[in-house]
């Protein structure tokens, strides 16, 4: 039998992930741990987030995953070197805010990075930050974000951002989108700040699990 990629996320944010990579490689099979029931990870002290995510991946692993994407950013910036560490046979693809992006190709822009509280107070943040020091970029974290749109409701989504984003309108370029469930309102984002250009990383993580598969010969 094929073993497939695993993907794991607090819900449904990494399917925008899973979407991408099924575009670049739709011969392979998938297997997508959405963990609703601890979501959200953005809240959550980085022992509590190792031990959650650890039971995630322990799944993804008795499913045979050849190799496993953290589709979520939170998890990738505050727990992953760990679980490498726990797993160092597996494969594992992580999600994290695209900084480099930004910085490489929108250099003299003014950038505005949205992330989990977890992942905007996140030392691996501010080791990009120093990695890609962009000039004018501002960190803003949005608790009730990803919560919001697990739940669904699309009049509070829309309240929501229009109150988090209104006072940005003019102030801002770019938007690294740094939660994966934020690519699902990339419409709505659109209509409260009209010019600006919004960045996620879900190419390049495609992209990375092709080179990977190659690579290990998987
Ligand atoms: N989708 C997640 C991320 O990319 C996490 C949202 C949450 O559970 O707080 O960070």
């Amino acid at each position: 039998m094929k073993r497939p990629i695993g993907f794991i996320d607090s819900g449904l944010g990494g399917i925008s992930v899973l979407k991408e990579v099924q575009k670049l490689l739709p011969m392979e099979d998938y297997y997508y741990y959405g963990d609703s029931f601890h979501h959200p990870y953005g809240e959550r002290s980085k022992d509590n987030l190792l031990k959650v995510v650890d039971e995630g991946i322990q799944e993804l692993l008795k499913q045979n995953c050849k190799l496993i994407v953290v589709a979520c950013n939170t998890a990738t910036t505050m727990v992953l070197p760990e679980i490498r560490k726990k797993y160092p046979e597996i494969p594992f693809v992580g999600t994290e805010p695209a900084l480099k992006v930004a910085y490489d190709y929108y250099p003299n822009k003014r950038v505005l990075v949205m992330g989990t509280k977890g992942t905007i107070e996140s030392e691996r943040l501010q080791f990009l930050n120093a990695q890609y020091p962009i000039d004018n970029v501002t960190f803003l974290a949005c608790p009730e974000l990803a919560p919001l749109i697990e739940e669904g409701d699309q009049t509070k989504i829309k309240t929501y951002l229009e109150e988090t984003l209104s006072s940005y309108q003019g102030k801002v370029d770019v938007i690294v989108l740094g939660c994966t469930h934020y690519v699902f309102v990339k419409p709505m984002i659109k209509e409260i700040l009209k010019d600006v250009i919004l960045l996620d990383g879900n190419q390049g993580i495609a992209n990375q699990v092709k080179h990977l598969l190659e690579e290990k010969g998987l």
